[in-house]
């Protein structure tokens, strides 16, 4: 008896063994089946689309307004051909996309690459690792995102569950910004003039408008639902300089993943998205069956001027009549810092065993960048002068070759490795308002990071000219929001309060108004990455910088080499 149940629990043990390994082979095999390719054709062109009761020709991709979506998995290959029909030389940023060791498929013109000219086209090939949510693309050159771009869903691995409930559909709604005229044409104006171009006509949730404006019944975005679903939006700021707010009349939503990272979940009647952005939420189709706005305004903390007018889309129920006029939910007011505030101390990362945290806990490089805006002299300007920006003082100057070729090549006087760590002076950053510009210098100056090091960068806003919130960007990388606070940054108080725990992880972090934000990363994707404030108007007046990651000692940490066809400078 003993015995037989000694060979019974040996037979079960190898059962067991036998049992694993052909799980090992399934898994294998899945994991093979799983990682699969995705190919995508972009033919970049003009096509005339009507909005706001007037048709204008614009840039799309494919004929279409917003681009088309970019589907994968988590482990996928993306192999997307850019082709260019349109006039303007250009290229596509697949936004919040590692591209480890692979910054040729990162896309901003003249960091990563030249743009693809008139009449040629160029391959995107990236592989989607240790990601899943939404991104989003667009174009990363002039202004031409603001109609050029598309959402990004990245599905988990086959038979990976949400960590959160499963939605029963899912729904992608891309916020824009719309111009009467052509876009180009406003900037190359503002420019000029030296002065803001005009700001947008409209908002716009997946490019309409919404019926609260002219000729724009058609041009509303509708989303049905059915009592007692639950479904998963996936919002994308695609705005060009706006920060918005975002809500749904009678509903709250639940925001469960930003930039691609889940979060952990709470509930809240409204979301902040600033440019670049992407938030997930699951809204629960759990009011009295009606007809429900969805709306759209900017935040705008600072007398600056902005867009204020409200875009909506409609959260419809099945079977209700279409005659019946929807609500509007109670969005933020446009100057509300104080719900920004508590809003984004509420985004902490889900950090699990499944998906931790891994925030840098020992830093090996400070950084400290001051964001300014400055005037400088321009005889030909409205006011004699001309709007600038600057982080550090220092105002970048986009150079003519492609900055990662320029790195990888060794080529000699493109950009210099030499941005400052912290201002040249210290001052009261966040106090009376200034109007001198501190010294700015211009120049393609870069920082120099070392493989694998890990970094801490305090964003901080100054006063120069206004307080301003920024969205600042970095390409190739998540980060850690580590801190954040209002006024001058204290280097001998607030490290301690910062969260090493579960902050959010992002690729765009909102820098408070007069205010600033710590971020942390270790520098282990080797390239040149872009680092810019996603305010198209503050990128065009050299709000903008860019990290030099060496190589690492392994094989597969170095830059590959540069594909066939990377466009010509
Ligand atoms: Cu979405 Cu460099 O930007």
């Amino acid at each position: 008896m003993a015995s037989n149940r000694g060979s019974n629990f040996l037979s079960g043990q190898t059962a067991l063994r036998l049992l694993f390994l052909a799980f090992g082979l399934v898994s294998l095999v899945s994991l093979q089946a799983e990682a699969a390719t995705k190919k995508y054709q972009f033919d970049v062109q003009v096509n005339n689309v009507s909005r706001l009761c007037h048709a204008k020709p614009i840039v799309t991709v494919n004929g279409r307004f917003p681009g088309p979506t970019i589907y994968a998995r988590e482990g996928d290959r993306v192999i997307i051909n850019v082709s260019n029909h349109a006039q303007y030389n250009m290229s596509i940023h697949w936004h919040g996309l590692k591209q480890y060791a692979n910054g040729w498929a990162d896309g901003p013109a003249y960091i990563t690459q030249c743009p693809i000219k008139t009449g040629s086209s160029y391959v995107y090939d990236f592989n989607v690792t240790g990601q899943r949510g939404t991104l989003w693309w667009h174009a990363h050159i002039f202004w031409l995102r603001a109609t050029v771009y598309g959402a990004i869903v990245i599905l988990p691995q086959q038979g990976t569950p949400y960590p959160f409930p499963k939605p029963d559909s899912e729904h992608v709604v891309v916020l824009g910004e719309w111009w009467h005229a052509d876009v180009e044409a406003v900037v190359k104006q503002g420019n000029a003039m030296g002065l803001p171009p005009n700001m947008s006509d409209a908002h716009t949730i997946n490019g309409k408008p919404g019926p609260l404006f002219p000729c724009s019944e058609k041009h509303t975005f509708a989303m049905e639902v059915e009592q007692g679903k639950k479904y998963l939006l996936r919002i994308a700021n695609a705005a060009l300089n706006d920060e918005l707010f975002f809500a749904i009349a009678g509903h709250n939503m639940t925001v469960v993943e930003i930039d691609a990272v889940y979060t952990k979940p709470f509930t809240t009647s409204a979301i902040l998205i600033a440019p670049g952005q992407t938030t997930n939420v699951l809204v629960y189709a759990n009011s009295p069956p009606g007809r429900y706005f969805m709306a759209v305004r900017a935040f705008q903390d600072v007398p600056i001027p902005v867009d204020n007018k409200t875009a909506t889309a409609i959260l419809e129920y099945k079977n209700i009549p279409t005659t019946l006029l929807p609500s509007l939910p109670k969005l933020p007011s446009p100057n509300d810092t104080a719900f920004a505030l508590t809003y984004n101390k509420k985004l902490r990362s889900l950090n699990t065993r499944n998906f931790p945290a891994n925030v840098p806990l020992k830093v090996d490089r400070n950084l400290f960048f001051t964001v300014g805006l400055g005037k400088s002299v321009c005889p030909t300007c409205v006011n004699g002068t001309r709007l600038s920006a600057s982080l550090n003082n220092v105002t970048f100057v986009m150079p003519q070759t492609a900055l990662l070729q320029a790195h990888h090549s060794n080529m000699d006087g493109v950009f210099t490795a030499d941005f400052p760590d912290k201002p040249p002076k210290a001052f009261n950053y966040t106090g009376a308002p200034l109007t001198a510009n501190l010294f700015t210098t211009h120049g393609t100056r870069l920082s120099k990071i070392a493989f694998n090091s890990t970094v801490e960068l305090v964003i901080q806003d100054t006063n120069l000219l206004s307080v301003e919130s920024h969205p600042f960007h970095l390409h190739g990388y998540n980060f850690f929001v580590v801190g954040t606070g209002v006024g001058n940054f204290d280097p001998a108080k607030d490290p301690a309060k910062y969260n090493l725990v579960d902050p959010p992880e992002r690729n765009t972090v909102g820098v408070p108004t007069g205010g600033w934000s710590a971020i942390r990363f270790r520098a282990d994707n080797p390239g040149v990455w872009f680092f810019h404030c996603h305010l198209e108007l503050h990128t065009g007046w050299g709000l903008k910088t860019a990290f030099v990651v060496e190589d690492g000692p392994g094989k597969d940490q170095a830059v590959r080499p540069p594909p066939k066809d990377l466009p010509p400078c």
